[in-house]
């Protein structure tokens, strides 16, 4: 670790999903110092149980928190709606108090409300995401009951995405199959929320097959608005961020590896580190 760095803020996926939110992060708050967390070595968790998915993003968490981090984001759906809550109730009073963990899908559910025009919303993510039910419950609290929301599971996407066949005749397939499926549950659907952050890295795939004329809801940008939002509101928080400009990678798999995918993704080179939890 650099001296520079003190306290960055911590961006944590199951793997390279949560680079679409760091992206947008960075764009909005490029003043601030940045580690991203991808759990490569123990992706999908979208197919596992509450407990593993807990267990793993708890000890990614704690490991963020070691390197420094005060602020860690869950840019993972799948660790939001199964981890979070948890960790927010149990584990940081009683073992870091003062440090803070946020999700992405309350923030996407506030969005989301004011998006839709018929009141029908479609949710894509993973199993794990779907079963939890979390975006249904969200969205039926904020709107008090007033969308109606369906959901479709694609437990393919991740892995099209984490093994690089995006843009193949493979990942259109499936991505024609799963939006097709959410379609015919409700046609009145005109908002889809890509509610795994995997997704948006199939998105030219997702407009080829989606009708014309639905919104697409992609986390990055609300993210990232609502990241400023929540340091504008919490003073004390934001002075603890270092603040220069920096960024580094840690992955659980092999560095060499993520750096040449990960650099695919965001455009831009990036050196990873192996990160042993
Ligand atoms: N990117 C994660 C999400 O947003 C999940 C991917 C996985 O299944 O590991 O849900």
């Amino acid at each position: 670790m650099t001296n520079s760095i003190k306290h960055p803020i911590g961006i944590f996926d199951s793997g390279y999903g949560g680079l679409t939110i760091l992206k947008e992060i960075r764009k909005a708050l490029p003043q601030y110092d940045y580690i991203y967390l991808g759990d490569n070595a123990r992706t999908p968790y979208g197919t596992r149980s509450f407990d593993v998915v807990y267990e793993y993003t708890r000890q990614s968490v704690f490991s963020l928190f070691e390197m420094g981090c005060e602020l860690v984001i869950l840019a993972c759906n799948t660790a939001s709606a199964k981890a979070l809550r948890t960790i927010q109730q149990k584990d940081l009073p009683d073992k870091a108090p003062g440090k803070r963990v946020l999700g992405v899908i309350r923030p996407s559910a506030e969005v989301v409300i004011h998006r839709t025009k018929t009141g029908h919303v479609g949710i894509l993510g993973t199993s794990g995401t779907v079963s939890s039910q979390s975006y249904v419950l969200e969205l039926d609290k904020l709107s008090g009951g007033a969308l109606t929301v369906v959901q479709e599971a694609c437990p393919m996407w991740v892995p099209i995405v984490e093994n690089n066949e995006i843009d193949t005749p493979g990942a259109n397939y499936f991505v024609q199959k799963n939006l097709k499926a959410l379609f015919e549950k409700d046609p009145l659907i005109d908002t889809v929320v890509l509610g795994c952050t995997h997704y948006p890295l199939l998105i030219r795939s997702i407009r080829q097959y989606l009708p014309g004329g639905i919104d697409i809801v992609e986390q990055g940008p609300i993210v990232a608005e609502k990241l400023l939002d929540y340091l504008h509101r919490h003073p004390e928080m934001e002075m603890r961020c270092s603040k220069n400009e920096s960024i580094r990678y840690f992955t659980t798999e092999h560095a060499a590896v993520f750096s040449e995918k990960a650099s695919v993704f965001l455009t831009e080179a990036v050196e990873a580190e192996t990160l042993h939890l």
